[in-house]
């Protein structure tokens, strides 16, 4: 098949979170099943040219709203991979340093920047001369894709049979806009309305993906149930309530090529599941580079956006009880000012445990899933996470709350699991401080046991997260939504 997979980041060449790492590898899971793919994404003013020039396949404009929008198309290869990927230029859009915002602050005009390159990407396979037989966008930057295709194409040849497939990466960001500002989009004035995109007098871009999509997904089961409900839903839960037969779970796979301590540049000391001996290497290595004592004592880890997304506030409720605790603690995130504040006060009175670094530093995130002996994930909900994965792969045991994606990887420590040899981490239910605690007291406890230990860091370690399983899942998907744009499905069909 020929896939079109349009993301607003795409790793190596922008990225804020695991949108980035999914775009940036589950294209190559889907090429090496034999299927022809093209990601295409703007072209921020932050994108590197990574290994080789971006080549320039000529202009192009889209009008909305009565306004032009100029664009060039650019492409390069993803890097050790047979998939192309496509830029698409605007300088007054995007050529700025930040993906959707600036020192905490959202660009004022995201809705006109999405909009605008959304409608691109339809433009794309007329400039490519590419048919494509699928369509997948992700997420509230490139869900307006679908309102266009359904407003502005759905009578032009090549995309009347476009199948088209929409991922929520996380229902908590919808790209939500005044109501003033929907003529901007240049959709038909009864696309402002509850069954298209209005959502209580806002212009809601997600639902374009929620509405006109022919078939949704989520990144893991118990996320794509969890979405139904009013605790997760966001306000949503009624439309997705109203799609349910055609919303699946896909749990997201991990790049073992990108994360694997066996091959890990960024590591002092290469280690695997058969020699851990570089585990140790490793840690002693961020202890020294966090300025903690160099201890034999827990390390547990943490890289994350500073969210309550994320329960960092329930960290920073437990933070004191935690530091009575023998100990240490590295963070490394950036998001909400406050807590920001909070942790880095908290590090000028814990100096000897705990080390918090404010920014976003890849290879430090790797250098933090190898010396770590815990990894700490209190999400209050998670549609996927992918650290946790991170971490089993690298031999550190992950905390994890009882939620979306976190509930279908991690199998918690119990006595059972234990005793067969499956328990890969430890899951805690409440979003309580209190939970949060007695798991990680639980944890240290475990930790002295040896045997144990060692043989739940194996089981991690073993686990296989690649993405091949979760692209098969894909492609059924792709050959549902092909089936769903050809017309009604026959029964028996899917
Ligand atoms: P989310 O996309 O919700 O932030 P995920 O667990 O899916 O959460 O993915 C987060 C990705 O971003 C991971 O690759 C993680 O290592 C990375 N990441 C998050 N914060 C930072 C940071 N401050 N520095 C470096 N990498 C980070
Ligand atoms: C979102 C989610 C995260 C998921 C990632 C990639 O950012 O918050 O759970 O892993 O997308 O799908």
């Amino acid at each position: 098949m020929k896939i079109l997979y349009a993301a607003s980041e795409v790793s190596p060449f922008a990225k804020t979170g695991g949108l980035a790492d999914v775009a940036g590898s589950l294209p190559t899971a889907l090429a090496r099943l034999g299927h022809e793919v093209k990601v295409v994404m703007p072209r921020y003013g932050s994108v590197d040219e990574i290994r080789q020039p971006l080549k320039s396949c000529g202009g192009f404009s889209v009008r909305l709203a009565g306004k032009d929008y100029p664009f060039t198309l650019w492409t390069c290869q993803l890097p050790d991979s047979p998939v192309e990927v496509l830029f698409l230029s605007h300088d007054g859009l995007f050529g700025r340093p930040g993906l959707y915002q600036e020192k905490g602050k959202d660009y004022p005009d995201n809705l006109e920047r999405f909009a605008a390159f959304s409608r691109a990407v339809l433009e794309v396979p007329k400039i490519m001369n590419w048919r494509p037989d699928v369509l997948h966008g992700n997420d509230w930057q490139t869900a307006p894709v679908f309102a266009y295709r359904r407003a502005h194409l759905s009578d032009d040849p090549p995309y009347r049979r476009l199948g088209m497939l929409f991922t929520i990466h996380n229902l908590g960001y919808q790209g939500l806009f005044p109501g003033s500002e929907f003529p901007k989009l240049g959709l038909p004035p009864d696309y402002f309305a509850p069954a298209a995109l209005e959502f209580y007098g806002k212009v809601n871009l997600l639902k374009a993906g929620l509405v006109f999509s022919g078939v949704l997904n989520t990144v893991s089961e118990t996320y794509s149930r969890e979405i139904r409900s009013p605790e997760f839903g966001y306000g949503l839960e009624g439309v997705l309530q109203a799609r349910r037969s055609d919303l699946f779970g896909i749990i997201n796979g991990v790049d073992y090529q990108q994360w694997n301590p066996a091959h890990d540049p960024t590591l002092v000391q290469p280690y695997d599941v058969r020699n851990l001996k570089g585990k140790r290497v490793c840690r002693e290595a961020l202890q020294k580079e966090c300025h903690l004592p160099i201890k034999e004592v827990p390390l547990i880890g943490m890289i994350t956006r500073l969210t309550a997304q994320k329960g960092m506030d329930l960290v920073i409720e437990a933070l004191d009880e935690l530091m009575r605790l023998d100990l240490q603690l590295v963070v490394l995130g950036s998001g909400e000012p406050e807590m920001e504040q909070k942790l880095k006060s908290a590090m000028r009175r814990y100096p000897e445990k705990l080390s918090v670094r404010i920014g976003f530093d890849e290879p430090l995130s790797h250098r933090i899933e190898a010396g770590a002996d815990l990894f700490l994930m209190p999400s209050r909900y998670e549609p996927c996470g992918l650290n946790q994965m991170y971490s089993l792969r690298y031999g550190t045991v992950p905390i994890v709350r009882k939620t979306g994606g976190l509930a279908d990887t991690v199998i918690d420590a119990t006595s059972s699991h234990l005793e067969a040899g499956t328990a890969t981490g430890f899951v805690f239910g409440p979003a309580s401080a209190h939970a949060l605690l007695t798991t990680v007291r639980l944890a240290m406890k475990l930790f002295r046991e040896k045997n144990s230990w060692y043989r739940m860091m194996r089981a991690g370690m073993a686990a296989d997260f690649s993405w091949d399983r979760s692209a098969k899942e894909y492609e059924k998907l792709y050959r549902l939504a092909v089936e769903k744009a050809a017309g009604p499905v026959k029964p028996g069909k899917t």
